[in-house]
């Protein structure tokens, strides 16, 4: 019997998803179809959905991050085969070709962003990785203008001398990158609830400071001089002016300046002459190799975590909108999925 895909279609900004008939993928050169098993799902998706930014084409399909089974591969595809359980990130309404969109029962990725799974790695549990780790890359690695330089993550890290500042660390991006940092040898000062420290200390972060303390800024900058290490600059992973940006500008101000990375593309900060703004897109063909290099081997040896932890919405593509719903009200260590 042919297969039928499905998808959960947004169809004009500030409406809900609806779920309905979508073409059934080929896949062309260097292109993968998968057939879907989990999707995690991000919060520019609301954002997308209340005010239409990046959607180049209507009606649209949300999203990035996926996992499930190959279905079919296109010409040229050699690192992976049909019937391999994969994660990948597809490329959601960026360039405007539905097949890309993550809210439907078969995707299409592009090869190398196309990864096979260790057999003890749930399908559910790797689809919270793709965006969130791709960020911590680009963020924590990143050249000038795209991230903060440090060295790319190792198996066996060497210390880099480095410390740096991680605001928000129990968000997606954040659990991330605390396991990136400790991957390549760099000293983390973390900042978020009190509730969240062991899991984030369990990622590697040095010292643990809350937000929510008057004494949030000062605390910070006396750990990162008591560190010992040279500064390395504050990836804010919240990147909000009364949450994040209020807080991390001061940090760097006291510490005589340096690398802000920031999450919002679009953020204009007013920032004193020493400190850069670094805006960081997660979307990078820098990751690719680092998910062969590093990231597989690394959840094969249990050295790196698939996190948050996956928090189920529901099965089937009509759980994706409360997902999406759940998401929006916040939500604390965890990554809203869907499994089909
Ligand atoms: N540029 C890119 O490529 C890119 C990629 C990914 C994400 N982003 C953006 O980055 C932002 C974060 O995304 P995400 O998925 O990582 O977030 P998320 O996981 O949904 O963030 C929620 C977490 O942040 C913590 N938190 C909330 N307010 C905080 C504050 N004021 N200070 C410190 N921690 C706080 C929460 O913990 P508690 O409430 O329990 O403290 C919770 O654990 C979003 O705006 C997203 O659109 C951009």
């Amino acid at each position: 019997m042919p297969s039928i895909n499905r998808a959960a279609w947004l169809h004009v900004k500030g409406e809900k998803l609806q779920v309905g008939d979508a073409a059934m993928p080929e896949p062309g050169e260097g292109e993968v179809v998968i057939r879907n098993k989990a999707i995690a799902i991000n919060p520019v998706s609301n954002k997308i959905q209340d005010i239409g930014i990046i959607v180049q084409q209507w009606p649209t399909i949300l999203d990035y991050d996926v996992s499930g089974e190959v279905h079919a591969v296109g010409p040229g595809v050699e690192n992976v085969q049909q019937g391999d359980r994969v994660v990948a990130f597809v490329f959601g309404p960026y360039g405007g070709d539905p097949r890309f969109g993550a809210y439907q029962l078969y995707s299409v990725a592009r090869a190398e962003k196309t990864k096979k799974l260790p057999d003890d790695v749930t399908l559910t549990d790797a689809s919270v990785l793709p965006v969130g780790f791709n960020t911590a890359i680009v963020g924590l690695c990143g050249p000038p203008g795209q991230g903060l330089g440090l060295p790319l993550p190792s198996l066996s890290p060497e210390p880099s001398g480095k410390t740096l500042v991680i605001w928000g660390a129990s968000s997606a991006v954040g659990l991330q990158s605390l396991q990136v940092a400790r991957a390549a040898g760099v000293t983390t000062i973390a900042i978020a609830s009190p509730h969240n420290f062991d899991l984030c200390r369990s990622c590697g972060a040095a010292e643990l400071f809350d937000y929510h303390q008057a004494s949030v800024v000062d605390d910070v900058v006396k750990a990162v001089k008591a560190s010992n290490g040279e500064f390395a600059g504050v990836l804010d992973c919240i990147s909000l002016p009364e949450d994040s940006y209020k807080f991390c500008i001061p940090i760097l101000e006291a510490l005589g300046g340096g690398l802000l990375g920031v999450l919002d593309p679009q953020a204009r900060l007013e920032v004193s002459e020493n400190i850069k703004v670094v805006k960081i897109m997660g979307m990078n063909e820098m990751t690719d190799a680092v998910w062969d290099e590093y990231l597989i081997p690394a959840l094969r040896e249990g050295k790196h975590r698939c996190l948050p932890e996956p928090l189920l919405a529901g099965e089937g593509l009509e759980s994706l909108q409360k997902g999406m719903d759940i998401l929006k009200k916040g939500v604390s260590a965890k990554k809203m999925v869907v499994t089909l």
